[in-house]
């Protein structure tokens, strides 16, 4: 017996996106670029400072319209509404998801349970500008007088991935003086590695977490801090160099950081949407307060044309209704994201988090249980390595991988002819994925190379390449704070886009949980015999035996 069909798959637009695909099956791009000559004109559109290139799709007019539909026919209008006016979208955590306050700082006011966010977030603003004012121009100063020359981010997930990427990014901006590090993993080689890189008397702390519960961050902090008191041991000290960014002050306090060193986050900010609020905090340090402003303006200017651009001219909604397109009609299971630039080197492992915490669900925000794909795999890296390693198996595999290029028109550091040859490695790379080879041009090109027939013949199948792959190519003019914050913000609103047409909660991660418990069940364990364990199975004993073994525990 089938189960019945959901909500969604039952909508006529659902339905009519079917025969869509049934009907494109036998189109391959290629045939569309020759019958159509005003598809990269016609499929192009930009926003807050990014340009979307989506021609080499699956896509003819039909197919947008029906997907736009579809986005109507799920209200996505009203869920924006309900999401940028501060509604609590999270259902089940039952809060608002208001990152988009964060970077509006000149908004007149939102009131949240009778709160004014914006007047929250104006003063951390605020704090955090005379904050980094203090480090910069070194008037505060380590515990024997000497300017900060370090600052060690501990943190993990959203605390961690989106100030990576973005100090990464925003290099070229950077200020001199202060060099950034960040520590994540409860491997203790990280922090021991991070601590031999820097001098305590001259190192800032940032303990960054949401939750001020998390047990990477916090063992990885009592590590610092007992590094820092074995060598100053004046515990006084310990409040001129460590930080802390929460939402749970008292545990910070009792952690040892002095409540004046403790910045603010609220429930109403996800993890993952955190590099915005004081999270945000190492960026700042590194590219000063100025260029932070300037990253949320960017972000912001992308709200905006969320806010406001027609469904088919906004690109988080196109590219979110591509996503949707590829995912539930093709049978595609994963996302590859393709930066052609060295500086956003880290935005596949941000946007994994982004996405992937919030869209791996497997019933909608009312529980029920879908019967349809929700988020596929996110994975990718930086061009043109990815050329050298992974691109074979999306050239010539048996799978269909969607690809988002993305590359910024200008560099930032102009060599020899490398930007050029960068961009023609990215436009070669989605140009390949869409036209392929046939066996037909195989051939030819093997005859060509004077191989003989029977070579020919051999070799031929090998060299086919299907193409008809999918790429969106998105672009900037430069990668500047702007640029940067709009791009994250863009992938914020495809991510929602997405949870909205698959009526998911795109803001809440329960699936983590359990993994986490589990750890702490088995800690005990591997450090004394016999410790109670509600985590036992004979895999789980054999290896913690195998550690105990090997440790000599
Ligand atoms: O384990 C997942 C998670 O809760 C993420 O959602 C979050 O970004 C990360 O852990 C860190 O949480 P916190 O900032 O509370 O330490």
């Amino acid at each position: 017996m089938t189960s019945p069909r959901s909500a969604l798959t039952s909508t006529p637009e659902w339905q009519e996106l079917k025969t869509c695909q049934e009907r494109l099956k036998s189109s391959p791009m290629r045939a569309l670029f020759t019958d159509d000559p005003g598809r990269a004109k016609r499929y192009f559109i930009d926003g807050a400072g990014l340009s979307l290139d989506f021609s080499k799709n699956r896509l003819t007019d039909d197919v947008l319209d029906a997907l736009m539909a579809l986005a109507r026919r799920c209200k996505l209008g009203d869920r924006r509404a309900a999401l940028l006016g501060g509604e609590k979208v999270n259902v089940t955590e039952n809060r608002p998801a208001l990152h988009t306050a964060l970077r509006n700082p000149g908004a007149d006011s939102l009131v949240v349970d009778g709160v004014d966010v914006i007047a929250e977030v104006n003063s951390t603003l605020k704090r955090m500008d005379t904050f980094v004012q203090e480090v910069l121009s070194q008037s505060r100063k380590g515990y024997t007088g000497k300017a900060f020359t370090d600052v060690v981010s501990i943190g993990i997930g959203g605390s961690f991935l989106g100030p990576k990427l973005v100090t990464e990014a925003l290099q070229p901006y950077r200020q001199p003086g202060l060099r950034c590090h960040y520590v994540a993993n409860i491997d203790g080689t990280e922090i021991c590695e991070t601590l031999a890189k820097v001098n305590p008397e001259t190192t800032l702390f940032l303990v960054q977490s949401k939750s001020f519960g998390t047990r990477e961050t916090l063992e990885n902090s009592k590590v610092a801090r007992k590094w820092f008191l074995d060598h100053c041991s004046n515990t006084q000290a310990v409040a001129s160099h460590f930080m802390a960014v929460t939402a749970n002050t008292p545990a910070a306090q009792a952690f040892g950081i002095d409540p004046d060193n403790v910045f603010p986050m609220w429930d109403w900010v996800g993890g993952r949407y955190s590099l915005w609020s004081a999270i945000g905090l190492p960026v700042a340090l590194t590219v000063g307060m100025d260029n932070f402003r300037a990253l949320l303006a960017g972000a912001h200017a992308m709200d905006t044309h969320f806010r406001d651009a027609p469904l088919e001219k906004n690109l988080p909604v196109v590219m979110a209704m591509l996503g949707i397109w590829y995912n539930n009609f093709w049978g595609s299971e994963t996302h590859a994201i393709l930066p052609y630039d060295h500086y956003l080197r880290s935005l596949p492992d941000h946007l994994q988090q982004l996405d992937m915490e919030s869209s791996g669900k497997r019933v909608s925000q009312h529980g029920e249980s879908l019967d349809y794909q929700s988020g596929p795999v996110i994975w990718g890296g930086v061009g043109a390595n990815g050329q050298h390693a992974y691109h074979q198996l999306i050239h010539q595999g048996t799978r269909l991988i969607p690809a988002d290029f993305i590359i910024p028109l200008q560099t930032h550091n102009p060599v020899a002819t490398h930007h050029a040859d960068l961009f023609a490695n990215c436009l070669g790379q989605s140009r390949a994925m869409m036209t392929g080879k046939t066996l037909e041009e195989a051939k030819a090109e093997l005859a060509a190379g004077g191989w003989c027939e029977a070579d020919v013949e051999r070799l031929a199948p090998h060299k086919v390449i299907p193409g008809n792959q999918p790429s969106n190519t998105l672009m900037m003019e430069k990668v500047t704070p702007e640029t940067v914050g709009a791009l994250i913000a863009l992938y914020e609103h495809r991510t929602f886009v997405q949870g909205v047409i698959w009526d998911i909660d795109s803001f809440d991660q329960w699936g983590v949980e359990l993994g986490k418990q589990l750890g702490q069940d088995i800690l005990p364990r591997l450090l004394k015999p016999g410790a109670e364990s509600k985590a036992s199975d004979s895999a789980t004993d054999n290896l913690i035996e195998l550690f105990r073994k090997s440790n000599r525990l």
